[in-house]
């Protein structure tokens, strides 16, 4: 194809003509040759969508020394007679309007596919396999440890439940049988979300999972609420403002304290490789009986004295707190009280992974500091 602007180039139409023509049409028609050279030129340019092609285009047709429009300045308007002037400014007006349009199209075009072009080689394929050992992530320890309870407890025939983080008091207090007055109801230890979100705390322990699993589901009923628990403390090497819990809660007809003893011994048996444990009397508001339970500990036998830092010499290792569930809590779950029987216990994730692995500082957990996390990848 031709795209040079003397091809062909037709005689000057006041040679041919005796007056030059009135309507746009007859005036466009003037050049009618190069409107369909024009035509042509771009849609062969079409055919390669680089920014290259695009700009020797507007080169060809537009470009101030050599362009096809400029030479028809020079060659055809400048000695045109006056009468033909404005005939032939009108018509070349109307093909520099058409080249710059065409342009400009082509432009556009050649950045479309620049950008799809940049897109495609940027995409991600999630298919290709991942690179080992180059910067290979692994699980928190913390979600890591927390899994490896809830799977003990699913062994057991638990399922896993999850309650939000942002509690109301009716859930995380008051259904817990926790009595306005309690002291951990005080703003001392609990955050409270104020007044942009009123009535709303963040839950102080996963045992607000108690009564939302009741409430959802009647019993018999077996399941483990892990999660992320909040609380007003200055972080230290034993306090967090943010920690874990694994919640447990079985209901049924007959459950008594002896179930509740073997689950948890069992418990204790699989991740702490222990075989004694021991129950001591303790107080929670939604338990009753309530006990502490300690694991013998595994670090010095049992035998305790002064050298054992895990046990602090005490021979022995607390874990969990746990109790049968209070009666009344059966009624703030909506569920026929009297029928049931039930067990609950919580645990800290932070504590448990601590006395497994003698971590001394619960901070470590939250640092990011990979030579402490690399430790425990697979
Ligand atoms: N929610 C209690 C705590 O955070 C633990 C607990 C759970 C105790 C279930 C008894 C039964 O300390």
């Amino acid at each position: 194809m031709s795209t040079r602007a003397d091809a062909g180039k037709p005689a000057p139409p006041w040679q041919t003509a005796a007056q030059p023509p009135e309507t746009s049409d007859a005036i466009q028609a003037l050049l009618a040759g190069y409107f369909q050279r024009l035509a042509e030129d771009a849609s062969a340019s079409r055919r390669d969508p680089s920014e290259a092609a695009a700009q020797a285009f507007r080169n060809r047709w537009l470009g101030r020394r050599q362009g096809v429009l400029q030479q028809l300045h020079e060659t055809l308007l400048k000695p045109a007679p006056p009468a033909w002037k404005k005939a032939l400014g009108q018509a070349l007006n109307l093909l520099r309007r058409e080249a710059d349009a065409l342009a400009e199209a082509l432009e556009a075009a050649a950045r479309q596919a620049a950008a799809r072009q940049r897109l495609a080689s940027e995409a991600l394929d999630i298919t290709l396999p991942g690179s080992p050992g180059a910067g290979r992530g692994a699980p928190h320890p913390l979600l890591r440890v927390m899994d490896e309870i809830v799977e003990i407890f699913a062994g057991l025939g638990y399922s896993r439940a999850e309650g939000p983080e942002m509690e109301t008091a009716f859930y995380n207090f008051e259904a817990l049988n926790i009595p306005p007055d309690h002291p951990a109801r005080d703003e001392q230890d609990t955050i409270y979300l104020g007044p942009g979100l009123p009535g709303l705390l963040l839950r102080t322990h996963t045992s607000p999972g108690q009564i939302r699993v009741m409430q959802r589901q009647a019993p018999p009923l077996r399941v483990v609420v892990p999660g992320r628990v909040y609380r007003r403390d200055t972080p230290d090497a034993s306090h967090s403002p943010m920690f874990h819990q694994v919640e447990g809660l079985a209901v049924d007809e007959q459950l008594s304290f002896a179930d509740l003893k073997g689950t948890l011994e069992h418990f204790a048996r699989v991740y702490f490789g222990t075989t004694r444990a021991r129950f001591r009397p303790s107080y929670f508001p939604f338990t009753e009986p309530s006990a502490e339970m300690d694991v013998e500990c595994f670090a010095c036998g049992g035998r305790g004295g002064a050298a054992c830092r895990t046990c602090k010499g005490s021979g022995w290792i607390e874990i969990l707190g746990c109790g049968m569930v209070h009666p009344e809590l059966y009624r703030f779950a909506g569920q026929a009280s009297g029928r049931w029987m039930g067990f609950a216990f919580g645990m800290g994730v932070e504590r448990i992974a601590m006395i497994r692995y003698g971590i001394d500082d619960i901070q470590r957990f939250y640092s990011g500091d990979l030579r402490f996390l690399e430790q425990f990848r697979d």
